[in-house]
């Protein structure tokens, strides 16, 4: 059942060409396909082409129509015996975009056609090789309603079209650049436009159309702005222009995920295109921002260059990613950037790797694609790529680039053939980092270190080890870059000289770990200097230093390394909070002195700092970061603890808080400058823990703020901690938000996960109820995780009530969405594989529901193969 990377043979055959007629009608849309064969072995061949849920009318081979007995069809496949050589095969099918509620293939979203093609969507609109070493030129005819739908758009340039009659009308479209089907798109719909245009570095005008909902338009400008900053930034760092007269994004409000990347004709979930300021958080605008550049990214590191079979999908993802992590760190703070970057994949990728669904960024094998579209292959896959610029320098780096691009234009190729291009330019020997590919799990990193004054020296002593991971008992040393610095006793930053070399260098450098075990020796030095190490999070690993807890302060006070003064902010707040989970509920737990201490000196000093890493430095770590330092997961103590954590720090840092909160509300100029968004992540910070530590006394500085405020930032931060505090105010200003945007369904989507999330006992209960809500549908995925994601994700004592209300709940709506959108079912699907992190009791009941799920009848690729590796 399983397909494996190991069975990858090349397809039968080319498709040089292929036209594709549209009749589009929600329940009855006819597919005409023309495609010009040829085999690649220059003789006949059987060709099994995929396709799913299609409804076949006829087929012709060089204009003769098949009898019944020259194919086969069944739930997967057309089969074609004895295809000639070369030949033109014209397949008819028809599908009903209104009945598919996968949003695979082509489907309606509010009245609008679009279509999902990646992975393997194209199969739900045709018959073909749908796979990614099949690239093809698109020729595409859509003919529809002119009045319902006024645009028709697909890949590449228009070239023609015009009226029908009865009220129809016809676009056609042609994509100068052979791509695989799943790049294929096609909208059609009575949307409205945002134009503007680029001119490229070679001064080359591209036409820029954002289309969206006539409601939805004037939220569109912030996308626009940040697609024309992507064009322009992957010119300047990479040297990469746009190669159509056209680029098109679209938005739609029901989408199975962020974005999708069809050549020259972008289709998004409104959720990462939509944004102005009295909707949308600060959060949102940088999300938005983001996501339009990693789509934009991938038109040369994706659709230029693809991937030759989905084994392979992190060398398209994992490199965007990368991408896209490097032009926002550019674009506002890095060290916030990063330290963001760092604390998603510890949070997510980290669980993920330490659980039954632990895969390497390169999978060997999967029942279903869909399935692999996971923080591995994307947040792992993209420090991979990290670790490569580390490793080879900003310079070789881009030169290495520049080799994979000219080398593979126009192919479907491997993560061989990028790694290969980094190893040709720079002339290292990349054989044992190509294991970070293959090796499932977190490295642990160990170092200890050993100071020398007669000799003045310091040697750093380090280990790795990885931990099995299903169907990967014995592990392999990986290559690991380590960027050291060494911090002196009055804070100084040391130039580094190795034992064995003959000068001081830099205060930074690049350790490589290659064996289980090595050590280093920094030589010169007058006294012991704290070590500061990983810096920037150089690889994905967990380090285990022996830093005691004066070392941190040291840091935190004098690092050079902004990433790793935060790191040693979380290691003192972590330490002291898994302390206080273990000794709970016998001693009432306080954060220690010296913590709170450093928290106040950084509130202080914050007037002159970077507000967003002063927040982010301030900030607790996040549960599941802690809760993977835990043996099992004491939910109820978690939850004891960083609320006692957050009302003492509230309370004992009131001035200070209050003081930054005031100060960063007068530089708050309502603007989403970096500065301004900045500010205002701290002062909702200072809010929060203000509010938390004294409810009664703070309350009125948060209802005034959601009252007075006209930024979605400020009220929502607002209303999230009244919510939480459960006083007076927070539900009926729940209910004014509500009331003020019902008619927004992104707001809304907030609206449902602020509430999801308010971590209290009674939250099974409050989700039921919102279940009921008449703006509640399973049909959107956007709203199905607003709930239930949240709720899921995001609320350990709600989700984990020791009756299992949570538990059911959750496994009855994914069986009932199993069958309607298998792909969101199985996402949701994924909480329940933590199982074994907690008590034997929830194990138990956490099991049953898995149990449940797989037994339903008909179970979806998708769910069975979560449900089933998740029981182990
Ligand atoms: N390629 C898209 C992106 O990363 C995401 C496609 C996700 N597809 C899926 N089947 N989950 O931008
Ligand atoms: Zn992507």
């Amino acid at each position: 059942e399983p397909i494996r990377l190991a069975d990858y043979r090349p397809p039968v055959c080319e498709f040089e060409e292929i036209s594709l007629d549209f009749v589009l009608d929600p329940d009855v849309t006819t597919v005409t396909s023309r495609l010009k064969v040829k085999t690649r072995s220059g003789a006949p061949e059987t060709l099994a082409l995929d396709g799913r849920e299609l409804t076949l009318k006829s087929i012709k081979i060089d204009d003769r129509p098949l009898g019944r007995d020259e194919f086969q069809v069944d739930r997967e496949h057309l089969t074609l015996i004895d295809v000639p050589s070369t030949c033109l095969i014209e397949i008819v099918t028809t599908i009903a975009p209104r009945l598919n509620s996968a949003l695979m293939g082509l489907y309606l979203s509010n009245g609008i056609y679009c279509t999902q093609c990646e992975a393997e969507g194209f199969r739900r609109i045709t018959y073909f090789l749908d796979r990614p070493d099949v690239m093809t030129r698109y020729k595409v005819r859509i003919e529809a309603d002119l009045a319902s739908c006024p645009v028709l758009l697909s890949n590449g340039n228009p070239v023609g079209g015009g009226k029908l009659a009865n009220g129809r009308h016809f676009a056609l479209w042609e994509d100068p650049f052979r791509k695989p089907a799943y790049l294929f798109a096609l909208v059609a719909g009575d949307l409205a436009c945002l134009e503007d245009h680029h001119v490229t570095r070679s001064g080359r005008r591209v036409a820029l159309k954002l289309y969206a909902d006539s409601a939805a338009i004037d939220q569109c400008a912030h996308a626009m702005d940040s697609l024309k900053r992507s064009m322009r930034w992957d010119e300047d760092a990479y040297g990469l222009e746009y190669d159509l007269d056209l680029f098109q994004i679209v938005g739609v409000g029901d989408f199975n995920f962020g974005a999708m990347e069809n050549k020259g004709l972008n289709i998004f979930n409104t959720s990462a295109l939509l944004a102005r300021t009295d909707t949308s958080t600060d959060g949102d605008f940088q999300q938005v921002e983001r996501i339009v550049a990693h789509e934009y990214f991938h038109n040369w590191s994706g659709d230029r260059v693809t991937c030759r079979d989905w084994f392979q999908l992190t060398l398209k993802e994992g490199l965007t990613v990368f991408r896209d992590q490097q032009f926002s760190s550019d674009m506002h703070s890095a060290a916030v950037k990063r330290i963001a970057d760092v604390m998603l994949l510890r949070e997510t990728q980290f669980a993920e790797d330490a659980g039954p669904l632990a895969h390497p960024i390169r999978p060997e094998s999967y029942v279903e694609i869909n399935n692999f579209y996971t923080r591995t292959v994307y947040e792992k896959g993209a420090e991979v790529v990290r670790m490569l610029h580390t490793l080879l320098g900003a310079e070789l780096f881009r030169k290495g680039i520049d080799l994979y691009f000219a080398r593979h234009d126009g192919s479907a190729v491997t993560c061989e053939d990028f790694v290969q291009a980094m190893a040709d330019v720079s002339g290292r020997d990349l054989r044992r980092f190509m294991r970070w590919y293959s090796q499932a799990g977190t490295p642990e990193v160990r170092v200890t270190r050993e100071f020398d004054s007669s000799t003045g020296s310091l040697t750093l002593e380090f280990t790795q080890s990885t931990p099995p991971t299903p169907g990967q008992q014995a592990k392999l040393p990986l290559h690991i870059p380590i960027r050291v610095g060494l911090v002196g006793r009055d804070g100084q930053a040391l130039p580094l000289q190795l034992a064995g070399e003959n000068a001081k260098g830099e205060t930074a450098r690049v350790l490589e770990l290659t064996e289980e075990r090595q050590s280093f020796t920094f030589v010169g030095l007058d006294a012991a200097p704290v070590p500061s190490i990983l810096r920037g999070f150089s690889a994905p690993v967990r380090l285990r230093s022996d830093l005691t807890k004066d070392d941190l302060l040291h840091l935190l006070k004098h690092d050079e390394d902004a990433f790793n003064r935060w790191e040693a902010a979380q290691s003192l707040a972590a330490e002291a909070i898994v302390q206080a989970i273990r000794m709970s509920p016998q001693r009432q737990p306080v954060p220690d002195a010296d913590l709170i201490q450093a928290y106040s000196r950084l509130l202080e000093g914050s007037i002159e700092q970077d507000h967003a890493f002063v927040a982010r430095t301030l900030s607790l770590p996040g549960r599941s970061f802690i809760a993977q330092q835990l043996s099992v997961i004491d939910v109820d103590a978690m939850h004891r603890v960083f609320k006692t954590f957050q009302e003492t720090i509230g309370r004992e840092l009131e001035a200070p808080l209050l003081a930054a909160y005031r100060s960063m509300a007068r530089i708050d100029d309502g603007s989403t400058r970096t500065a301004a968004m900045a500010a205002r992540t701290l002062k909702n910070a200072a809010l929060a823990y203000l509010v938390i530590g004294q409810p009664a006394k703070f309350e009125p500085l948060a209802v005034s703020q959601y009252r007075q405020s006209s930024m979605m930032t400020d009220r929502l931060s607002a209303l999230r901690i009244l919510a939480e505090i459960d006083g007076a105010a927070g539900a009926s200003l729940l209910e004014d938000f509500y009331g003020r945007w019902q008619n927004e369904p992104l707001v809304v989507n907030k609206w449902f996960a602020l509430q999801a999330g308010i971590e209290d006992y009674k939250s099974p209960e409050r989700v039921e109820a919102l279940m009921q809500h008449p703006a509640f549908t399973l049909a959107n995925p956007n709203r199905v995780r607003a709930l239930l994601g949240t709720f899921s994700m995001a609320n350990l004592i709600g989700f984990h009530r020791e009756d299992g209300a949570g538990y059911r709940l959750l496994a009855d709506k994914v069986i009932e969405l199993d069958s309607k959108n298998a792909q969101v079912a199985a996402r949701l699907l994924t909480t329940f594989g933590r199982w074994r992190r907690f008590d034997l009791h929830r194990q138990q009941m956490m099991k049953s529901q898995l149990e449940r799920i797989l037994a339903v009848p008909g179970l979806s690729r998708d769910s069975y193969e979560i449900a089933s590796k998740s029981l182990g």
